[in-house]
C-alpha cells in the first residue's frame, strides 16, 4: 500500500480556496482515488471544538502565544485523527490551510517567530509537511471585493483584521513559497474557477 498524497491550499481571505477544494476533490475522486477533503482549523472532532474557541469572540480574546498554541493543538488532533490515518491507508488528503497559515498569520501578522511555530508543529504534529502546497494569489482589491460579498453578514474573529494585515500576509506567503520552491506552486486565482482547477490538476497529473 503506497502512502497517499498530502496537498494543501493556502492564501489570504477571499481567494477561493474552499471553491477549489470542492472542485479538486471531485476531479481527483473522478480518477478513482480516495480523497479526504478537510480544512483548518478543524477537520476532527477535537479540532472543530478548538475552532469555535479561535473563530468566535472579540479580537483580543487570546494573546498571540495562546492563539498559536490553540492552532497547533487543533492541528495535532487533526493530523493524528484524520490526516495520518487517511494517508496511511493510501487516500489523498486535500486540506484548506495547514501549518503555513500559522506561519503567515501568527508569524507574519502575529509576531511569533517561524522557529517557534515550526517547533510547535514539530512537537504537535511531528513536523508533518504537505507533499505539495498551492498558494492561491489574487490582487488585493479583488480579494477585498470577494470578501465583502462573503462576509456581508459580519466577519468572524480571524477575518476582522485591518487591510494592511492582508498585504503583509500576502507578502509572507510569497516569501515562504520562494524559500521552498519544491513544495510550493503559485496559482493565479484571478482566473475563472474552472481554469484555476485545471491549472492545479495539471500540476498533480504526474501523481495520478
Ligand atoms: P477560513 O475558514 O476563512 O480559512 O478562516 C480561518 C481563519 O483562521 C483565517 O482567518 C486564517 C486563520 N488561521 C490562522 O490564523 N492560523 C492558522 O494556522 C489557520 C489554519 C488559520
Amino acid at each position: 500500500m503506497t502512502r497517499g498524497r498530502f496537498i494543501t491550499l493556502e492564501g489570504g481571505e477571499g481567494v477561493g480556496k474552499s471553491t477549489q477544494l470542492r472542485a479538486l476533490t471531485a476531479a481527483i475522486a473522478a480518477r478513482g482515488v480516495e480523497v479526504v477533503a478537510t480544512r483548518e482549523p478543524g477537520g476532527s472532532a477535537g479540532a472543530e471544538a478548538i475552532r469555535g474557541l479561535l473563530m468566535e469572540g472579540s479580537d483580543d480574546r487570546w494573546d498571540a502565544r495562546s492563539e498559536a498554541l490553540l492552532f497547533a493543538a487543533a492541528r495535532a488532533d487533526h493530523v493524528a485523527r484524520t490526516i495520518r490515518p487517511a494517508l496511511d491507508r493510501g487516500a489523498w488528503v486535500l486540506c484548506d490551510r495547514f501549518v503555513d497559515s500559522s506561519r503567515a498569520y501568527q508569524g507574519g501578522g502575529g509576531g511569533i517567530t517561524d522557529v517557534d511555530l515550526l517547533a510547535l508543529h514539530g512537537f504537535g504534529s511531528q513536523g508533518l509537511l504537505p507533499d505539495r502546497t498551492f498558494l492561491l494569489t489574487l490582487q488585493a482589491d479583488e480579494a477585498a471585493e470577494r470578501l465583502a460579498v462573503r462576509d456581508a453578514g459580519g466577519a468572524d474573529r480571524m477575518g476582522s483584521k485591518p487591510a494592511d494585515y492582508q498585504t503583509r500576509l500576502a507578502a509572507r506567503f510569497l516569501e515562504m513559497a520562494a524559500a521552498e520552491p519544491d513544495r510550493w506552486r503559485i496559482v493565479d486565482a484571478g482566473k475563472p474557477a474552472e481554469a484555476v482547477t485545471d491549472a492545479i490538476m495539471s500540476q498533480l497529473e504526474s501523481w495520478l
